[in-house]
């Protein structure tokens, strides 16, 4: 496959053309940013572990019935995936409560709920994300009727997998945000990356955070975390192949 030219680059990956116009590169970069990039830094070895994580996350994903646009991976950092047309909503799954849940509702962080939870932000950066419902989704056109059902019925089967394979690990799945995108034919699949800069992580046993809170919260020890969180999963690498 032909890397080539750069179509987009976004604060955490880039994205390139290849010789098929169906397929597209995305290379992951260290970059890390928070608060809708008013802070910004670098996360040494991030790109490689947010690579090689969503790559694993999403077969194990596919396994399970839910459609990626995954194709394979190149090398540590790039992995060619199937061009698809971003809807523009990220979708959120918690099971307990944290950041943006606790302080909106004022409860404190660590409450398990009885029922996963899912909400929509309109990803727009010039209005920061603001969280909308499905019709507000429906009336600004962002996606239809049938794609929401669509995005919320893979969302809790992610949220179903995800859960279990971090269980597994010794790890909490706190949330998560997801993406997803129309293929040419319109099929709707999930898309973006899965990783420690997408979910919250807790160790189950100590409740230490192993994602990218220690960065956001200036909790130190974040590029440590990242490995720890990686190696968690290359130990159960064996479940997902
Ligand atoms: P929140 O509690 O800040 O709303 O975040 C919920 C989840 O979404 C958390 O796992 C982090 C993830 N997230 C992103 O992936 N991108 C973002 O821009 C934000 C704000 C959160």
């Amino acid at each position: 496959m032909v890397k080539g030219a750069q179509l987009y680059e976004g604060k955490a990956k880039k994205v390139f053309a290849t010789d098929d116009p169906e397929k597209l590169i995305v290379s992951y970069k260290d970059d890390a940013t928070a608060f809708n990039g008013l802070k910004k830094g670098t996360i040494r070895g991030k790109g490689a572990i947010n690579n090689t994580m969503s790559n694993a996350l999403m077969r194990l994903l596919e396994s399970k019935g839910v459609p990626t646009h995954l194709v394979g991976e190149l090398d540590e950092r790039n992995t060619v995936v199937k061009r698809v047309t971003i809807i523009p909503l990220e979708v959120i799954v918690r099971n307990v409560s944290a950041g943006s849940f606790a302080k909106n509702y004022g409860v404190e962080e660590g409450i398990v709920f009885p029922a996963p939870t899912i909400e929509f932000s309109y990803k727009n950066d010039a209005l920061a994300d603001p969280l909308i419902n499905e019709y507000h989704a429906l009336a600004l056109g962002l996606a239809s009727a049938g794609e929401i059902e669509t995005i919320k019925r893979y969302a809790f089967a992610v949220n179903d997998e995800l859960k279990a394979f971090w269980a597994g690990c010794g790890v909490t799945l706190v949330d998560f945000k997801l993406e997803f995108g129309r293929l040419a034919d319109g099929t709707v699949v999930l898309a973006d990356e899965i990783s420690p800069d997408t979910c919250r992580l807790w160790d189950s046993a100590t409740g230490k955070k192993l994602d990218k809170d220690r960065f956001r919260r200036d909790l130190g020890g974040t590029e440590e975390a990242y490995r720890e969180i990686m190696d968690r999963l290359k130990a159960n690498m064996e479940a997902i192949k």
